[in-house]
Parts: structure tokens; sequence; C-alpha cells
């Protein structure tokens, strides 16, 4: 076996429950200094309850693998981003120019990120995206300093398609908040339905976080579609679920999603959710014991239960943990470190993945459908599906 073949290998062993920092030698408190790691979250509107969700799910992850980085304490930054991307450069600068952050993780809001985007590619400061699909973050923007740990947001739709064809439903409407993440989701919808062979009559918008529904419910009732689908999040997805089925749609017309229609919101959207069939990257049923430590312990730490965001958080929790200890904390060492984080094989609550070219997650999407207020996986909707990367060149 080649060396470098021996280091991969070592490594994808290390990403996961098991790891706890074995690989670090002796020198590794070498670096001393606090490691400055800054969090760029919503913390209130609409998507207030996904930040705090990603938080749970990266500081849980550190703290299973000691609560160190590379053998440093850390100190931490927040700032709440409030899903508002006219603020998003200056919030990122404060926390690489003035808190003088060495990570910033964020964000969760498509155009927030292109505001953090902005700041990474200028400063050079690892960026760790845990929820955010901007398909430029890692196509025509990508960067070295850059990596995500969730989804571009057409790769989760580019699997929708054929699923809603193969269940009978060729005649769609399609609708959402017009903002990138919704129109990205819309790209992936575009191309994937009509070419199993449905045909999109419609497609709705509203701004964004706006969740009057009522005037759009009516049209759709009136245009008679096989299908809606959608992509709505966090608390406006919750508001859409209930007002669908208050408008007597729920039983007429099937409703499909980007998955993130259905993800922390089933106590607040009630059985108004029952048989909404959506494609994600994880599901709270996922069968296996490395999910079921993960919500073991994310319910016991946090008392409630985690959703896709808790994972994303998590698992760049455990990105970051493989990275740092990589290079013993010395986050300075950047070929090594973007070298640990490009060969990372993480062994994620969703099963493992690995990272693509452009630092993206190669990565299953499961078809789910709601149950008695749980996402359950009724099959994989498209196996080690990674997201184009086009226009990406490494600089
Ligand atoms: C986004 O803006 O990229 C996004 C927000 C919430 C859920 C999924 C994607």
């Amino acid at each position: 076996m080649s060396t470098r073949r021996i280091v991969l290998s070592r490594s994808a062993a290390i990403v996961g429950a098991a790891a706890t920092g074995w690989l670090l030698p002796a020198t590794a408190g070498a670096q001393s200094a606090k490691l400055r790691v800054g969090l760029m979250l919503p913390y209130t509107g609409t998507y207030a309850q996904l930040g705090v969700a990603v938080e749970n799910g990266v500081r849980m992850a550190i703290d299973q693998q000691g609560g160190k980085l590379g053998g440093r304490e850390i100190e931490w930054f927040k700032v709440d981003d409030e899903s508002e991307p006219s603020k998003a450069v200056e919030n990122a600068s404060k926390l690489v120019q003035r808190d003088k952050v060495q990570v910033l993780i964020g964000t969760v809001h498509s155009g927030v990120q292109m505001g953090i985007q902005k700041v990474a590619r200028e400063t050079g400061v690892l960026s760790l995206i845990p929820n955010a699909g901007a398909h430029a973050a890692t196509r025509a923007l990508c960067a070295p300093n850059v990596f995500r740990t969730s989804f571009t947001n057409a790769q989760i739709t580019l699997a929708l398609g054929p699923a809603m064809v193969a269940r009978g439903h060729k005649k769609a409407v399609w609708i959402t908040w017009k903002y990138a993440a919704g129109e990205e989701a819309f790209e992936g919808f575009k191309q994937s339905y009509p070419a199993a062979g449905g045909s999109i009559i419609k497609e709705l918008g509203l701004p964004f976080p706006n969740v009057e529904f009522q005037a759009l419910l009516t049209e759709i009732a009136a245009l008679q579609p096989d299908a809606v689908a959608c992509f709505f999040a966090g608390g406006g997805a919750a508001k859409f679920i209930r007002d669908y089925a208050a408008a007597g749609l729920k039983d007429k017309i099937a409703l499909y999603g980007s998955g993130f229609l259905t993800e922390g919101v089933l106590d607040a959207a009630g059985p108004a959710a029952d048989g909404i069939i959506t494609t994600m990257h994880y599901s709270d049923s996922l069968d296996t014991p490395r999910n079921k430590q993960f919500r073991m312990e994310y319910a016991k730490t946090f008392r409630s239960q985690p959703d896709v965001y808790a994972m994303q958080g998590y698992d760049t929790g455990l990105l970051l943990v493989h990275g740092a200890n990589a290079v013993q904390g010395d986050m300075e060492a950047k070929p090594a470190l973007y070298r640990a984080l490009e060969s990372a094989v993480i062994d994620s609550p969703r099963g493992r993945w690995t990272m693509s070219r452009a630092h993206n997650p190669v990565q299953d999407i499961y078809l789910r459908r709601v149950e008695n207020m749980e996402n359950k996986v009724i099959g994989v909707a498209a196996k080690a599906q990674a997201d184009s990367g086009a226009g990406c060149r490494m600089g």
C-alpha cells in the first residue's frame, strides 16, 4: 500500500463515534493558546430553531471527542445573523477581523452564506458550512478554505422528480420562497421531474420569510394538479403544512417537498403533516446503531429530538475535530489541514459520506414519508449523490 493510501485509510477510520483523539502525539499541547471558533447562525426569526440545532450538534460532537481541537481549548464567539443577507458581510467581518476567529462555522440561509463566502475568500479563514445549500459556495465560487457538511439545494430535489412520477403524479405545481434556496431547489426539480416524465404546470412563489399562503393555495386548488412540490423550512414550513390542510388540499392533492419541509416541524405541524413525501440526506428513523446512538445522546443532552440541522452541526464538529487533530491544533498549517478535511470519511448518523473535489458531501438521498409524527425512510432515492460542482476551480 502506498504512503498516501495508508494516510487516507487511517484518517478515514477515525472520523466518527469511536474517535477519541488517539492519533495525537504527546506534543499536541504545543499550540497552547485557545483556538478561536466563530458561530454565525440565525438565533432569531423563522430559522432560529435551525441555528440552535446546528450549534447543539457542533458542541456535542466536540464534547464527545474530549472538548478540545487538536489538543487546544476552545474560545467561542457567536453572532446572530438573523437570516439577513444585507448584514452578512458585516457580521462575518466582525468574527474574522474583530474577534480573529480561526474557524468560522455558518450558516443556515443561502443569501447570508454568500456574504460569508466573500469574507472567507478575501481573508482565507477556514469556513465550514453546516447547512446553507447555496450552489456558488461549492461551484463557481468554491475555495480551498471552504468546506460544506450539508448539501447543495439541487442535490436534494434532483432525487424528488422520479419518486413523484413513480407514484403516478405526473402533473405538478411547484411552490417556494423566492430566494436562492427555493430557486436552486427548483433547479433540481426542473431537471429531474420532466426527465422522469412529469410536467410542471405552474411555478408559484412568495418572498422569504412571508407566510401569507392563502391566495397561492386558492390558485393551486383551481389548477387541480396531481401533486404539489415545494421548498420551505423552519417555522414557515410548519405554517405551510397546516395551511395546506386547512385549505382542504391535504386529501386531494399529494404534497411533496425537499425534506426540509418536514424537518424539526412535526410537533408544530401535527397530523396535517401525515403522508407528506420528501427526499433528504437524513431521516430520524434510519435504523443504524450510529443514528440511534446519536439520537439518544442528543435527546439526553438537550432534552429535545435532533433533526437534520442538528445532525449537520454534529458532522461539522466531527470534521473540525478531525482536521484540527491532523495538524495538532496548528490551524496555520493550511495545506495539511485542507488535505485532512478533503480526505475525511465521516461516519455520520446519516450514513458514511465523503467530500467531493468541490468540498461538498457525496451522500445517499433517502425517500421519506411522514407517519405518526416521524420521517420514516421508505427507500433510497439516490445512492452516493454528488453535486455537479460546475465551474469550481480550486485556486
Ligand atoms: C438555505 O437557505 O440554503 C436553506 C435554509 C433552510 C433549509 C435548507 C436550506
